[in-house]
């Protein structure tokens, strides 16, 4: 079975080429190998901009559109929308019975991004509990694998002491010994064993290698042992760590290294600071605001020379350009040898060629807009099921299924 992958992403506008390298790209490239669910973060974006909750429903399907754009394959991935699908908002609340408010008020982008966005007013009670509706988007999924950038990092681990938090308070029903027996009796002898080393070496050390051999066991098992059940797996995997059954499952944070690239001015790419190169920009857009842009400011007329560390124009050659172009990027500069236009045609050609099959696809696409809906329909179907089930799984561990 492929591991799950999920992530999301706010819809606050078009997407640039900064959310291209950033994350969509990546998103791209995992859909191969995992089974990945991508969604468009609504509610997320409300809890900076419900005062201008318009700007959510104008930019949904035009960053679906972006995502489908950029080569996400509705065969390949389950694309959908958070609040279609209400169960998050249900585990939400459960998860926010439990969880200490502290844990919450340490999350480290919650006082940055009040101290940064200082024109919105994000003193509410729907800021400071987002990380808890990212950790109930997660869990929902049974998700393996997050990909998120460095700032994120931290919700997806407290996303993970939540999981943990949960399956301790009800994982264990009054039965668990007598089920994990029962799961244990399934597995050959030598894997029962083997575990149980594990399982040991785990309780007494710590160590993640005997967690990860433990692991490997239950997943030869799943693989293996005719009719086993996921609860079967979610009752070995807690019990190896000493816990309840794993009702919910522990995420990992998936970082993938990103080049990161600058605004048309230097400072961070983004739609608001009107410093973007949209992804699906026109080339003569394209061209005419790399022209425009920002130069190591030493560079005052054509014969003094720069130093490309201090160009933005440069962080796009490390995005842009093969080693033959950089180096005649470095040589000329620092002689004065090429001018900043000359510079900048090699960066206007890559990103005209890459968005090329970009515009194609949405021409397609925005030819038919129905086509795009119908992909998120579909997809919000598959989506739902799964989250259905472990709102299930989630009422019977908590002894709500009266
Ligand atoms: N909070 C993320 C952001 O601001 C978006 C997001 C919401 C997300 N839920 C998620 C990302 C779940 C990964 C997994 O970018
Ligand atoms: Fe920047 Fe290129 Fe001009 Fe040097 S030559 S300042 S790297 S645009």
């Amino acid at each position: 079975m492929k591991t799950r992958v999920l992530s999301g992403m706010r819809p606050t506008g078009s997407m640039h080429l900064g959310h291209y390298l950033g994350a969509l790209k990546n998103w791209v490239a995992l859909q191969d190998q995992h089974e990945c669910f991508y969604f468009v973060a609504d509610w997320h974006a409300l809890t900076t901009h419900y005062e201008e909750s318009e700007v959510i429903g104008q930019s949904v399907y035009e960053m679906v559109t972006d995502w489908l754009a950029a080569g996400l394959d509705p065969d390949k991935s389950t694309i959908f929308i958070q609040s279609r699908i209400p169960e998050h908002a249900e585990l939400f609340t459960l998860l926010a019975m439990g969880t200490p408010l502290g844990w919450l008020e340490r999350v480290p982008t919650y006082k940055d991004q009040i101290e940064k966005l200082k024109d919105r007013d994000l003193a509410t009670y729907g800021f400071l509990g987002y990380p808890l509706l990212q950790a109930a988007d997660i869990l929902i999924y049974k998700a393996a694998y997050v990909p998120v950038g460095e700032d994120q990092a931290s919700h997806v681990e407290l996303t993970r002491e939540v999981a943990r938090r949960f399956n301790n308070l009800y994982g264990r029903g009054k039965d668990f010994e007598a089920q994990v027996a029962a799961a244990l009796a399934r597995l050959a002898k030598d894997d029962a064993r083997y575990y149980d080393k594990q399982r040991k070496a785990f309780g007494e050390t710590g160590s993640d290698e005997a967690r990860a051999k433990g692991e490997g066991i239950v997943r030869k098992a799943a693989a293996q042992v005719s009719g086993w059940r996921a609860e079967e797996s979610e009752l070995l995997l807690g019990h190896l760590k000493g816990s309840g059954r794993s009702v919910l499952v522990e995420p990992q944070a998936l970082h993938t290294e990103v080049l990161r690239l600058p605004g048309l001015d230097g400072t961070k790419m983004s739609k608001s600071y009107g410093n973007a190169i949209l992804m699906r920009d026109e080339p003569d857009a394209v061209a005419k605001k790399v022209r425009g842009m920002a130069t190591d400011p030493a560079r005052v007329r054509r014969s003094d020379p720069g130093d490309p560390e201090k160009c933005p124009v440069w962080q796009f050659h490390g995005a842009y350009s093969d080693a033959a172009t950089k180096a005649w990027v470095v040589k000329g500069c620092t002689t004065a040898g090429i001018g900043c236009l000359e510079c900048k045609q090699p960066v206007i050609d890559a990103i005209v060629r890459q968005q090329q099959p970009w515009r194609e696809r949405a021409a397609v696409l925005t030819a038919e807009p129905q086509k795009v809906q119908r992909i998120v329909e579909a997809g919000t179907e598959r989506a739902r099921s799964v989250a259905q089930q472990t709102m299930k799984d989630v009422r019977a561990a908590m002894g709500l299924d009266y």
